[in-house]
């Protein structure tokens, strides 16, 4: 019996500090004077939620009711006390609708230096479509900012978000570390400038899953010195595609290794699966790739690495890419191609690509015959591939 007496306390103890453990704190923004109108400047709320959450050790929820909150460009920093502060977002976070007043600035929303945040739900409207006609008039227009940005950040959720418009880029991952995203949806014209879904660079163990992007640049971009990425069910389009790079900007550059794209669905893209690298030298490089069980409708690249990027023949020509590819496959990838060639390996001729293996791909160009082209491309082919015969 005192045996069991104490099981029994040990076990009660164990309950209660588990519990104590998660004790959840609720800040909501409309106690700190946010309101949500869509008019009122509630920037200074969401700060001081922010300070309020991140000050407190426990764990905390940053709730932001139904409606339209109008925010300005906004920083939210670490090191906070607190390792688990979650925004549960029911309304839509408003960009001023001059895009003067974020066009300057880096980022809307960004996070820095903080652990352990997941924003649940929610929308952010950054009205960039200002932006993007003063861009295409040519006139001078400043270059925007991102959405939302998460630099230099560890243990990140981001679950059911809807990101609409954004002036650049939608969402930046810079120098994170163990980044879980899922269900969120991605919206902006196709012909939106730099508008970039989601890119990664300097950040290890990202995982991207479940999600939809309609957008006028890449869908996702992998920068520099991304490790350990896993991207799996990814509906792009419009859009320029999954992208590893551009890489070989700098002379210096970090390289990109293990990247896993499964089960992407491209619809109408310009690029499908893509691997492309400015031609100029680089320290750079991009090891294990796997591009696994794709579809694509209608994509004009389905499968393509370019090393000779040289836009406008500026700031390269003559050069090579120094960036070394290896170690990529290709497996289980079918669909229409847009143009005829729907395999393309233009690889530097410093630095060939080895290590490619294309495994059951089977790409059309509908009522023609679909073509493959590669130079300085190693690898082999496995199963039934067509177009065959280039590798
Ligand atoms: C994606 O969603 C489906 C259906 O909701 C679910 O079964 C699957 O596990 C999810 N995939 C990932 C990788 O989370
Ligand atoms: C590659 O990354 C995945 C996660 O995306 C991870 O599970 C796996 O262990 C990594 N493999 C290597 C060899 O690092």
């Amino acid at each position: 019996m005192a045996k069991f007496s104490r099981l029994f306390y040990t076990l009660f103890f164990i309950l209660s500090v588990s519990h104590i453990s998660r004790a959840n704190i609720v800040y909501n923004v409309i106690n700190f004077g946010a309101k949500p109108d869509g008019k009122t400047d509630s920037t200074p709320a969401f700060l001081n939620a922010w300070s309020a959450a991140c000050a407190s050790s426990d764990s905390s929820t940053i709730n932001v009711p139904k409606g339209r909150y109008l925010i300005g460009s906004l920083a939210f920093k670490g090191e906070c006390k607190s390792s688990d502060i979650a925004f549960q977002i029911d309304g839509t976070l408003v960009a001023p609708a001059d895009y003067r007043v974020l066009g300057q600035a880096s980022n809307w929303l960004s996070f820095e230096g903080v652990s352990g945040v997941t924003i649940i739900g929610g929308a952010l409207d950054a009205k960039g479509s200002g932006l993007w006609a003063c861009k295409a008039a040519g006139t001078n227009c400043p270059s925007g900012a991102t959405a939302l940005s998460f630099t230099n950040s560890y243990n990140i959720r981001i679950n059911g978000l809807l990101s609409l418009n954004s002036q650049m880029y939608h969402i930046v991952f810079n120098g994170c570390q163990n980044v879980h995203v899922e269900r969120i949806k991605i919206i902006a014209s196709g012909d939106s400038p730099n508008t970039d879904g989601i890119h990664v660079q300097l950040s290890s163990n990202v995982v991207i899953v479940n999600s939809t992007i309609k957008t006028g640049d890449d869908c996702i971009s992998i920068g520099p010195g991304t490790k350990n990425l896993w991207i799996e069910h990814i509906k792009c389009g419009p859009g320029h595609g999954i992208s590893i790079g551009s890489l070989a900007k700098d002379m210096e550059e970090a390289g990109v290794q293990n990247v896993t794209v499964s089960k992407a669905i491209f619809i109408g893209t310009q690029n499908g699966l893509r691997i492309k690298s400015w031609a100029r030298p680089s320290s750079g490089f991009v090891q294990r790739v796997r591009f696994l069980g794709a579809v694509m409708q209608n994509v004009q690249n389905p499968i393509v690495i370019d090393q000779n990027y040289c836009p406008h023949n500026i700031n390269c020509p003559g050069q090579v890419s120094g960036v070394k590819i290896s170690d990529v496959l290709y497996q289980d990838i079918r669909g229409t191609s847009a143009t005829q060639i729907a395999i393309k390996f233009d690889c530097s001729a410093k630095n060939p690509c080895t290590g490619i293996r294309i495994e059951n791909v089977n790409l059309i160009y509908p009522n023609q015959v679909a073509q493959s082209f590669c130079t300085n491309a190693i690898g082999k082919t496995l199963g039934s591939v067509q177009p065959n015969g280039c590798l």
